[in-house]
């Protein structure tokens, strides 16, 4: 090393040279633990990138919105943030009905079958059909890409002021 900074015409004593191979081995050292870090980042950003479904809703009159939402949106939120009267009115704690949908028959089967809790509330939607299912419980998976969720003419409890939820 001495040898090769003397060709390089560089007059560097012991002490100095010692410092300045400490000096380039902590700079590797950073270096590398940057790369490494940066690595990492990327990975996680690639793997985080939040998956598209598109459903659709059919509101009341029969209006068609399509919607694209991310998997892990449940449902009643969805709609509620685009405007869709889906009211909601037990904040998707299991204790109303208000969020009833119907969910399209090709799609219904891949959803994870209602618990106690969700078919006590089911019971008590009026127009109950065999597709029905409580917004709130639904929550979106690649899976469930293109499923339509219908409205019911009448919901238990629905605002009839004409009060538009808002999202939360
Ligand atoms: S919002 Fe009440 S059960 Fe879904």
């Amino acid at each position: 090393m001495a040898a090769s900074w003397a060709a390089a015409g560089v007059n560097v004593t012991q002490q100095g040279q010692r410092r300045l191979r400490l000096l380039l081995g902590t700079a590797r050292r950073f270096l590398l633990r940057s790369f490494r870090t940066a690595v990492a980042f990327q990975a996680e950003d690639e793997n985080c990138v939040p998956e598209v479904v598109n459903v659709v809703f059919i509101d009341r009159s029969g209006q068609r919105i399509p919607v694209q939402g991310r998997v892990g949106d449940d449902v009643l939120h969805l709609a509620q943030k685009h405007g869709i009267e889906l009211e909601g009115a037990c904040e998707a704690s299991l204790a109303c009905s208000t969020c009833h949908v119907y969910v399209s028959h090709n799609i219904v089967d891949k959803l994870p079958s209602p618990d106690e809790r969700e078919e006590d509330m089911l019971d008590m939607a009026p127009l109950l059909q065999e597709n029905s299912r409580l917004g709130c419980q639904i929550i979106l998976t690649k899976e469930l890409e293109g499923a339509e969720f219908t409205l019911p003419k009448i919901t238990r409890n629905f605002y009839v002021d004409g009060h538009v939820p808002k999202p939360h």
